[in-house]
């Protein structure tokens, strides 16, 4: 029997993992310096904290969701995101109860959607999170949008245009969803369309197929209250003023149903393939209430890590490191050395390859030394063992040869 791979499952290795892991240390650190800390949450929670959170009737929690039983049939599923997984860790936790400065986490985990597989779309992928608890202020959501958009730079995705919206408070939501229904009830919609009406009628907004209906749709910033229009434009301000391209898009929902007010995503203007989001996100001041924790505002995003690399495909981030040395050798006295050598080197963070195969010639193990690319290449025969000096071969620096003694190979690498 064949065994492949899940449906909208990856193997990662080799140059993939390489860039995957060059991307990670990157936003590691980066996050580090706007203060945010890690935060790793379980694989699988209980199915009722994304009912809750998320929303009943969103395509995650109809459709999307991997669900896992145990022995006492309690329902868990694979995590589909990471905000409420945070949220509950927080609240279980009790983090915001021993002081009152924000709460600051990002992470970078693997999330399981099932939905129709395609390029930059899977059912396993990753995220990097980052969730911003404790203060509600425009400031705090401007600094976030472009903090979003800095990641992107520092990974050397350019050119990246912001779309944001407010969704307003509850009343402004519930005025703006009846004059909504009255444009849509004149409207010819898609059958989806149909059941978002009663279940999320915002969520019609954002149906590709119906746009053409929707050219004199009601705008939903007409009907923000004064201080909600101050905080966007505020936050719209604050990022033209950083240089970040950003648009007011009025049919911006997002599929979560924890937003209030700001949502945001961002898509790169230089790739014209459909699932160019690389980050989604927004504020959710009615969350942790919710999931029954203390009034506590919150602001955060998602990065698609599949998206950006992508996007990056041609980019340094994918080139592998080449090996430091590949170690020759041609005798059974000559193996001895090598081990020695490599054991020494490695120990000092080189990278280190040797031949292990003792049945292969001269000639076999300088074209295996090519296969790895390595920068430098020792022959070590029986004389060397005598003399404790090597030829060392440098390949990026035309052959060049230098002979030196054995405990100084690591001051030539
Ligand atoms: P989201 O919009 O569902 O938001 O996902 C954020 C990003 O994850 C998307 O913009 C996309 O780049 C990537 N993504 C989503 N689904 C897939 C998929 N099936 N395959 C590949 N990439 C995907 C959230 O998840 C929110 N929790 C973000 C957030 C954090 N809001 C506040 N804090």
């Amino acid at each position: 029997m064949k065994y492949s791979k899940p449906r909208g499952t990856e193997d990662i290795y080799y140059e993939k993992f390489d860039a995957l892991e060059n991307l990670f240390i990157k936003l590691k650190k980066f996050s580090n310096n706007y203060n945010y800390r890690q935060i790793i949450t379980p694989t699988f929670e209980n199915i009722n904290l994304f009912k809750t959170s998320i929303g009943n009737n969103t395509d995650i929690v109809t459709k999307e969701m991997f669900l896992l039983k145990n022995k006492s049939n309690d329902i868990f599923v694979l995590k589909p995101e990471g905000t409420a997984s945070v949220a509950r860790a927080i609240i279980e936790n009790k983090l915001y109860n021993s002081s009152n400065k924000q709460i600051k986490f990002f992470y970078l985990d693997s999330l399981y959607r099932y939905e129709r597989p395609q390029r930059g779309r899977l059912r396993q992928f990753r995220q990097f999170g980052i969730e911003n608890i404790g203060i509600k202020n425009y400031l705090v959501d401007a600094e976030t949008i472009l903090f979003s958009i800095r990641c992107l730079e520092i990974l050397g995705i350019k050119n990246n245009i912001v779309h944001i919206n407010s969704l307003g408070n509850e009343n402004t939501k519930k005025i703006y969803k009846e004059k909504l229904l009255k444009f849509l009830l004149q409207k010819e919609i898609c059958n989806d369309c149909k059941i978002r009406i009663n279940n999320n009628p915002l969520r019609i907004l954002d149906c590709k197929k119906d746009q053409k209906e929707f050219i004199k749709i009601p705008k939903i910033y007409n009907f923000l209250e004064d201080k909600e229009k101050k905080y966007l434009d505020n936050i719209i301000k604050l990022l033209k003023i950083n240089n970040i391209n950003v648009v007011l898009n009025n049919n911006l929902v997002r599929g979560l149903d924890y937003y209030t007010e700001v949502v945001f995503e961002v898509s790169n203007d230089t790739s014209n393939w459909s699932q160019n989001t690389l980050i989604g996100g927004g504020r959710y001041d009615n969350l942790y209430k919710k999931l029954g924790g203390n009034d506590c505002p919150a602001f955060g995003f998602g990065m698609g890590i599949e998206r950006v690399l992508i996007l990056l495909e041609n980019s340094e981030i994918k080139k592998y490191k080449n090996i430091d040395l590949f170690l020759i050798s041609l005798s059974e006295k000559s193996y001895e050395l090598s081990f020695k050598i490599s054991d020494f080197l490695r120990k000092k963070n080189f990278i280190v390859e040797m031949n292990l195969d003792n049945t292969k010639s001269l000639k076999q193990q300088f074209k295996l030394s090519d296969k790895y690319n390595s920068k430098n290449v020792i022959i070590i025969g029986d004389k060397e063992v005598k003399e404790n000096r090597v030829n060392i071969i440098s390949k990026t620096n035309n052959k060049e040869i230098k002979n030196i003694e054995i405990n100084k190979i690591n001051k030539f690498l």
